[in-house]
């Protein structure tokens, strides 16, 4: 099983958007996923159709337990190949709950749980809070890779630095290679504003980016709504055309690493750039060139962002 953490601590940049459609997306390529809502907002949990309100166990009952509940318990399927893990607001509690716990168990209790789960998922996709806390400690320490997602404005440039950081000091922490990708989210063509800042993140991170952007759709937010995953709802959107390029991207990685790496060892994924483990600082760069969306240019050279 290959565990991806979408992680950012901005609000809005399209986490749960793309933990539910990239969930979608491999499933419907025949993979098994589960989704691991760690959200107390519970977008996840609601966007797959499940209203967190009538759950009767959600993750703070597997996190909060010393016993170590098995997750299985509170695993729903939600239909086509997709299991969800699902939040509720206690889940904001559980901080204050393991307030008392040495930190290395605080913030390994959900890799401890996936580590236990039936070898059943191909993929486990984890939703991640606006903010850096425990439960996002949790998911980075259970986490093979780390998708970042970024949408077009420079606050989000700018926040993507204390992301990075956030994910170097715990590397260094815990000795743990965790990857990282950023992926452009949000993003509308039509605006100055949005192929210049795509310009400016591609120049920036280079291989760290995803090819795949996502660009923004109604669509999304009408599978939402319905919820379900935009490649059931709507499968010819862009949106499901872009999530499906993110699949193809992951897939790659994934087929990639199986092959370099003796079986024994295929626990998770070794994407193509490695990443750096203090991230640099951002600087202003100059926009040179116009790359338009999903890969049609833009990306070359170091991983480390440029100075
Ligand atoms: N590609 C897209 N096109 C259109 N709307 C989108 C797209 N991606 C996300 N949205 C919308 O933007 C809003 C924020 O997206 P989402 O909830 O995925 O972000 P988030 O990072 O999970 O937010 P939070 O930090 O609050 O958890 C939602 O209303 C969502 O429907
Ligand atoms: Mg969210």
């Amino acid at each position: 099983m290959r565990t991806i953490a979408i992680i950012n601590q901005k609000g809005g940049c399209g986490k749960t958007t793309t933990a539910v459609n990239l969930a979608g997306r491999l499933a419907a390529d025949g993979s098994r996923v589960l989704v691991i809502d760690l959200d107390p907002q519970a977008h996840a949990t609601l966007a797959l159709g499940i209203d967190p309100d009538l759950v009767e166990d959600n993750l703070y009952d597997v996190l909060a337990d010393d016993d170590g509940a098995a997750l299985d318990r509170v695993i729903l399927d939600v239909g086509k190949a997709i299991d969800l893990a699902p939040s509720g607001i206690a889940l904001s509690a559980l901080e204050q709950k393991l307030a008392g716990d040495h930190v290395e168990a605080r913030t390994e209790r959900l890799s401890h749980a996936l580590a236990a789960l039936p070898p059943v998922y191909d993929y486990a996709l984890i939703d991640c809070p606006p903010n850096v806390g425990l439960l996002s400690f949790n998911a980075l320490r259970a986490a093979d890779e780390v998708i970042v997602p970024l949408e077009m404005s420079i606050f989000a440039v700018h926040g993507v630095q204390k992301v990075l950081e956030t994910i170097g000091l715990l590397s260094d922490r815990i000795g743990y290679d965790v990857e990282i990708r950023l992926l452009p989210t949000l993003y509308d063509a039509r605006t100055r504003n949005a192929r210049e800042m795509l310009m400016e993140i591609r120049d920036l991170f280079k291989d760290l980016c995803f090819s795949t952007v996502i660009r923004s759709s109604v669509k999304v937010r009408d599978a939402a709504r319905r919820g379900v995953p935009v490649v059931r709802f709507a499968p010819s959107s862009n949106a499901a055309h872009d999530y499906g390029s993110l699949a193809f991207e992951i897939q790659a990685l994934t087929a990639r690493h199986d092959s370099e790496r003796p079986a024994a060892q295929r626990v998770g994924f070794a994407p193509t750039a490695s990443w750096p483990t203090t991230a640099e600082p951002v600087t202003a760069t100059e926009v040179r060139s116009a790359p338009g969306p999903n890969g049609s240019g833009g990306r070359s050279g170091s991983v480390v962002p440029a100075r």
